[in-house]
Parts: structure tokens; sequence; C-alpha cells
């Protein structure tokens, strides 16, 4: 099993001298197979970001455990978790840097996770997310919502990850953006057998691109479904 959650749960804790506790996720039992779309759906506030973040080790848990490949995980990820478990949000322009330009943003990653990137190595990566050379000079506020969540997914896809948490990707894009972002997830997802931890208000989107929805109320999964093949 790729992931699996027991019991896992998150109080929130706010406030310096009346503290107020919000338990956001309680009791959550979860396993995502290699390749397979998790649709997950729930009210505001139900707590699927809680979950979401927690799963990409962005988020220390209150309670209970993650298992990564049959071994329990602590907190922050460590070492290949860490570059396995990506996350992409609903607002892109939080996974760059204002102040550097697309291109230098990808080096970095390059850099960091000691990946060669000589010649046209960035650009051609770019191109399978339909983005190209003149739009690694431009700052993130000089992209598109579109193209940046486009250029977040490709990002994320240097370091080549066995998952990704999708929170609201496309709920902040227009309809045509959308269906791209969409189109690459689901050609990624073939191509590298990803999986998704898909969380979305879209419930017809839900049904196309996932194997299983699980429906979260007041942080707790209240039901789980297959979803039947397209
Ligand atoms: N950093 C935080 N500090 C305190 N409470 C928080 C924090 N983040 C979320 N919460 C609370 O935890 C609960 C779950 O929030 P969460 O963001 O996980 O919901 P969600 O299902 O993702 O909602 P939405 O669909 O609006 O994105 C809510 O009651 C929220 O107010
Ligand atoms: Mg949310």
């Amino acid at each position: 099993m790729l992931i699996r959650t027991e019991r896992l749960g998150k109080t929130y804790a706010t406030g310096w001298f009346n503290k107020t506790y919000v338990s956001a996720v309680n009791n959550v039992d979860l396993t995502i197979r290699q390749g397979e779309t998790i649709g997950v759906l729930g009210e505001s506030g139900s707590g699927k970001s809680t979950l979401g973040l927690m799963l990409a080790g962005l988020l220390k848990p209150s309670r209970g455990k993650i298992y990564y490949e049959d071994e329990p995980v602590g907190y922050p990820f460590k070492g290949k978790i860490r570059r396995d478990i990506q996350i992409l949000f609903q607002h892109p322009e939080i996974s760059f840097n204002p102040k550097l330009v697309l291109g230098k943003s990808l080096n970095e990653v390059y850099k960091l996770y000691d990946i060669p990137a000589e010649g046209n190595v960035v650009e051609e990566h770019i191109r399978n997310f339909g983005l190209y050379k003149e739009h690694l000079e431009r700052y993130p506020h000089q992209l598109s919502g579109g193209e940046l969540q486009r250029a977040a997914l490709a990002r994320i896809l240097i370091i080549k990850p066995k998952v990704i948490v999708l929170d609201e990707p496309t709920s902040m894009l227009d309809y045509i953006s959308q269906a791209q972002v969409i189109k690459l997830l689901n050609n990624v997802k073939q191509e590298e057998n990803l999986a998704y931890f898909f969380i979305t208000h879209n419930i017809k989107l839900a049904e196309i691109v996932s194997d299983r929805i699980i429906k979260i109320e007041g942080g707790e999964v209240i039901e789980e479904r297959r979803v039947a093949m397209q």
C-alpha cells in the first residue's frame, strides 16, 4: 500500500490567552494505492484541506498515524517520502517565489534535487505543460492563473512524485484553463502512474476523474464508494 492512515486527526488551537480548539479532522482511516485517484468531497470547513496538508507532510497531525509504503512516517517528512508526495494548491502563486522569474524557480528545483538541467531540458519539460521559453522569463504575476497552475504542476513533476494532493487546483480558473489543467493531470497520470488525492467541490468532475470517492463531514469520512468505470 502506498499510503495508509490510521485514526488520523488534527485539532487546531488558536488564540494566545483564551485558547479555542477546532477539531478539524478525526479518526480518518484511508488507503491510497499507486496510480489511484481518490476524489474528496465535502462542504466548506469539513476538513478536506487539513487532511490533504497532513498527507502532504505540511501539517503535523495531532493524532493517529501515516504509513508510506507500509512504514510509519513522522513529521516533518524526510528523504524519499518528501519527494514522493507533492501538493498543488488552489492558488498556484503560493508555490512560487514572487521575486524569481519562472525559469529561476524551476532551476532551483533541479539544483535542489541534483537533477541535470543542461541545454533545453527545462524548456522541453515545460512544453509538455503548454508553456514556452518566453514564459521562463516572466515573474509569477506576469502569468495567467491557468499558466501559473500549469507551471506549478510542471514544477512538481520535475522530481517525479508518486502522489499529488490536489487541493481544488482548478477552482480559481476559467472554464478553458480548467479543462487544460484537468487534461494535463490526466495525461501525466497515465504516463507516470501517479496517485491523486483530488479535493474538489465539483461532484461531476470527481465522478469523471476518480476511482474512488470519499465524502468528508465534520472532519470524518462519512462515505466511501467506488466509481464505476466510464
Ligand atoms: N490554521 C487553522 N487554524 C485554526 N482553524 C483552522 C485552520 N485551518 C482550518 N481551520 C478550521 O478547521 C476546519 C476545517 O478546515 P479546512 O480548511 O480543512 O476545510 P475544507 O474542507 O478544506 O474547506 P473549504 O472547502 O472551504 O476549503 C474549519 O472549521 C476551519 O475553520
Ligand atoms: Mg480547503
